[in-house]
């Protein structure tokens, strides 16, 4: 018994995996093991043996069974513990730079870029609808209805339902109707900006039915035509980072007395244009004296107060700085596009990064 038990535990010490073990067990206390064929011979015995001997097999078949219960707990550790080593995971590591990141499109990028300048000269950003009612984005604007503005305008006219004779809606032609609303809302004096987008039945190479404007307006007691060509060539050196030829047009619009459009030098060629050379202009701006009828029209009394307006176009501002040649372009959704002329999300525009 003796040399079984010293056999059995000696194997059982040494074996490597849990089918080894389940042999064993199978060699020493399975049905058919040496320990159970001891235990068939106890029927054999004389009493006095058996006395001694059936305990001392029990023991021995006892001992066995805990001996292989607690190596196989030591295989299954040392398995986990295997597999804990080899199959690890860094939850805190980076992830993979497989998602094609997007790009912030041009127009948002000078639409931010104009807001950055004309903040820091002290202008607050205003807001308007781009579904207007044709009071605001004509009549108040002292364009009454027979005038031929209207149609120059190229308006989209939001339809009334049958026997609605209430005059149409319209999609704004021009962010000039932010002026009024501001007017009512702050008074004067006032210093705003209004970017936004407007529409307009247009299609060229510098023409989109959809664009962008920024709008300006700024009224004090004594401002004059001085202090808004001060401010646009300001903002001109700000923004193209450099001084460029500008032309200022004597012009017409029924809510400005004096006007005048601002063209940019540029030139066109070899699919691009390039700004501050060539024989080429391009207007980016409407602007003037706001007229009396404006001023009343947004509640504030014009024998007190004067300023100046402008409209800008965002759009085109954008080609001139970025060398983009067709406006079209712009809204086409051209993925190969977006990348080239597209910015990165961490370029935020500011005064102090030369915008
Ligand atoms: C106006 O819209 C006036 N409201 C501007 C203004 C404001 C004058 C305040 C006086 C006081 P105009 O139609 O010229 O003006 O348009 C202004 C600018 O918008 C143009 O100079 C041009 O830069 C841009 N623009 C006009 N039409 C389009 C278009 N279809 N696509 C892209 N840009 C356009
Ligand atoms: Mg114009």
């Amino acid at each position: 018994m003796d040399d079984l038990k010293a056999k059995y535990l000696s194997a059982i010490a040494d074996a490597g995996d849990e089918s080894t073990l389940e042999d064993l067990r199978l060699q020493a206390v399975g049905k058919k093991g040496e320990v159970s064929l001891k235990m068939r011979e106890l029927g054999k015995m004389t009493p006095e043996e058996r006395q001694t001997a059936g305990p001392a097999l029990n023991a021995l078949k006892d001992e066995i069974n805990s001996a292989l219960a607690a190596k196989k707990a030591a295989l299954g550790d040392a398995a986990l513990d295997a597999r804990l080593r080899a199959e690890w995971l860094d939850v805190t590591l980076p992830a993979r730079g497989t998602a094609r990141q997007g790009t912030i499109h041009p127009v948002s990028q000078v639409w931010e870029e104009c807001t950055a300048i004309f903040a820091d000269m002290g202008f607050a950003v205003a807001e308007g609808p781009q579904v207007e009612t044709d009071w605001y984005n004509f009549d108040a604007l002292n364009i009454p209805g027979h005038h031929p503005a209207r149609a120059e305008m190229d308006t989209f006219y939001m339809h009334r339902a049958a026997g609605d004779d209430r005059p149409p809606h319209v999609l704004r032609t021009h962010t000039s109707p932010v002026q009024i609303r501001s007017m009512q809302d702050q008074g004067a004096p006032i210093r705003i900006i209004a970017p936004g987008r407007v529409y307009r039945a247009d299609y060229d190479q510098t023409h989109t039915p959809m664009f962008h404007q920024v709008e300006g307006l700024a009224l004090d007691k004594n401002l004059s035509m001085a202090n808004l060509k001060w401010v646009l060539e300001e903002f001109f050196t700000a923004y193209f980072g450099t001084k460029v030829k500008t032309r200022f047009r004597a012009s017409h619009f029924p809510f400005t007395e004096p006007s005048a459009e601002v063209d940019i030098q540029c030139s066109w060629e070899n699919g691009t244009v390039k700004v501050g050379e060539g024989d080429g202009w391009l207007e980016v701006l409407g602007s003037g004296m706001v007229h009396p009828h404006v001023l009343r029209a947004g509640g504030v009394d014009p024998d007190k107060w004067q300023g100046f307006a402008f409209g800008m176009g965002i759009d085109r501002i954008a080609m001139l700085k970025y060398g983009i040649p067709d406006l079209r372009a712009f809204f086409d959704s051209d993925l190969r596009w977006l990348r080239h002329y597209g910015f990165s999300a961490l370029q935020v525009p500011t005064i102090r990064g030369g915008v």
